[in-house]
Formats: C-alpha cells, structure tokens, sequence
C-alpha cells in the first residue's frame, strides 16, 4: 500500500474507534434503561421521553440500564413528589454488583410539607461507605425537573446539581485509599418507602393516605466508556478533544471551585469528615486531604 493509503487506512481506523469508545447518548428510556421492579407503577411517557414512578402501599417502582459503564458522565433530570413527601426516598445511583461492590449515590430524603428534602450522596469503594454528606437545596426541587450529574473518571468523583458542583470525592490511591476503579457500574433509580429513617430520623412518617406519590425523571444523557473498555477508553491521554468526552479530564476551574465552597458553605447539613462521634475521633484518612 501507498504511504497515503496506509495514513488513510490509519484515519479511518482511528475515527471508528473513537466512535465505539465512547458511548454518548442523548437519552431514551426505551433505548438504554428498563424498568427493574414494580412494573405496574412505572410508566414509560412520550415514547421514552419521560418514566413516572409511583409509590404506594403496596409498592414503589425502579429501573435501571441495559448496560454496565467503566467511567462516564451521567446525567438524570428529577422532579420530587411535592407536598408531604415524608418517608419516601427517590433514588438516582451508580453500582457495580457482587460483593466488594462499588457505588456512588444521589438519594432524595422526603419531608413534610413545607420542610426541605435533604439530597444524601454516598460513594462505596470496594464495599466501603461511610462517606456521607447531605445537602438542603437552593431551589425547590419539586416544582420542575432539575439535572443531577455524576462524573467519574479516573481522578475524581464530582457530583453535580444543575451543573454546580456540590462534592469532589478525590482518587486517593496514591495514599492507599480504595477508589471506584476497577469495576463497571450500571445506572439505577428507584422510589421506595424507608419511613424508617429517611425523614428527621424516622419520626415522620409515610402518610398513606396522600398515596399515590410520584417521581419523574427524564433526559438519559449517557456520556460513557462502556464497562468492557474502562480504563483505556476513560484514560486522559487519548482522546482529549473527541465530542462528548471532556468529562474524562473534568475538575473544577475557580469559579467552580468558589461554587463548590458556596454549596458547601450555606447547604451542606452533614459531613461524614466532621462526624468524630461515628468514627470515634478518628476520621478517615481522605478527610485529612483537601476535598476539591
Ligand atoms: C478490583 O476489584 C476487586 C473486586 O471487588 C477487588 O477485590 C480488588 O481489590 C480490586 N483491585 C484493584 C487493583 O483495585
Ligand atoms: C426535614 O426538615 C427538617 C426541619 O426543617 C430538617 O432538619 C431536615 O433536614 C429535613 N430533611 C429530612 C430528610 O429530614
């Protein structure tokens, strides 16, 4: 072959890899999700535009996706139950499964009206938790759909509300901390009763008789490296410039960083890195490092 065609050859091989690496969608329910419990309360809306999950007595709904990601940028628009929603928890999260299992969690805690619901985030890495923090949010999220984000690539974890940033879970391997690495994870949401403890404790609870309560979400944006490709498609030497990719280098900037700081200032109502009562004085070691 001429030296032209062979470059040609190259160009087209590199283009159509970097088609299949990454996985970038603009979101159908039917296209990338299914419903995963409680079929008769999940409906499926605007041919896949939408799924409402309702909950009552007998039930709550879930779903999840068709596929297992390794690294991406996931995106889920939500609008809570409003009114009294207390004991209810509507859930949008990321998990691998099997034991030592790895995850990263947004749950939305239900509250009596007029109360505001308390937005819980959570990162398992290889079967460790325990890293809470919980927000009160600047908005009401009730009154329409809002965008919560999760960016995992291979040095941070950031979660995200309408694209501010309300937590940085930083790769500590380097010091020996597990991180979410190693893994694929596929995407959940679900909407159950944890009357039990998810509001003010678990002193308020469900009231049945305002149910049906319901959860919409909708726009499944999957930006991702499919779970077979993980690491060498999220690594951050390739790749810099293709469309839909820029989470895979994604920190924040100091505007974020003075976002993240106002958030964290004025909404944050838990931090596992203060809690010495949990952890007995001795907190865990990432809470030492600078958390942005
Ligand atoms: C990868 O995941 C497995 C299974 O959960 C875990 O036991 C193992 O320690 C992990 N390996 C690395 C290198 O992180
Ligand atoms: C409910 O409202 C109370 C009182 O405003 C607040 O302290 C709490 O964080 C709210 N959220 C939950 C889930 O209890």
């Amino acid at each position: 072959m001429s030296s032209s065609k062979v470059s040609m050859l190259f160009f087209l091989c590199s283009i159509t890899i970097s088609l299949v690496a990454v996985v970038a969608s603009a979101g159908n329910f039917y296209q990338d999700y299914e419903v995963m419990f409680g079929d008769q309360h999940a409906k499926v809306l605007e041919n896949g535009q939408i799924i409402t999950l309702a909950l009552d007595k007998s039930s709550g709904a879930g779903f999840k996706s068709k596929n297992a990601y390794l690294f991406g940028k996931f995106d889920m628009q939500i609008k809570l139950q409003p009114g009294n929603s207390a004991g209810t928890v509507t859930t949008f999260y990321l998990s691998s499964s099997g034991a030592n299992h790895d995850e990263i969690d947004f749950e939305f805690l239900g509250n009596s009206t007029g109360e505001p619901y308390t937005i819980h985030t959570n990162v398992y890495a290889q079967g460790q938790g325990l890293k809470e923090q919980q927000f009160h949010l600047w908005f009401d999220p009730t009154q329409d759909f809002h965008t919560y984000s999760i960016v995992w690539n291979t040095k941070r974890i950031i979660f995200l509300v309408d694209d501010s940033p309300i937590r940085v879970f930083n790769n500590l391997e380097s010091i020996g901390l597990p991180f979410p690495k190693n893994q694929s994870m596929g995407i959940y949401a679900t909407f159950w009763n944890a009357d039990d403890w998810a509001t003010q404790g678990g002193r308020v609870k469900t009231d049945w008789s305002l149910a049906p309560f319901t959860a919409s979400y909708r726009n499944f944006n999957i930006n991702a490296c499919p779970g077979s490709q993980g690491p060498s498609c999220a690594s951050t030497s390739t790749e810099r410039s293709a469309v839909g990719s820029s989470w895979k280098n994604q920190g924040l900037n100091a505007a974020e960083r003075n976002r993240l700081r106002w958030v964290q200032s004025k909404f944050m109502v838990y931090d596992y890195c203060t809690d010495r009562i949990k952890f007995n004085k001795d907190l865990p070691r990432e809470c030492k490092h600078s958390r942005i």
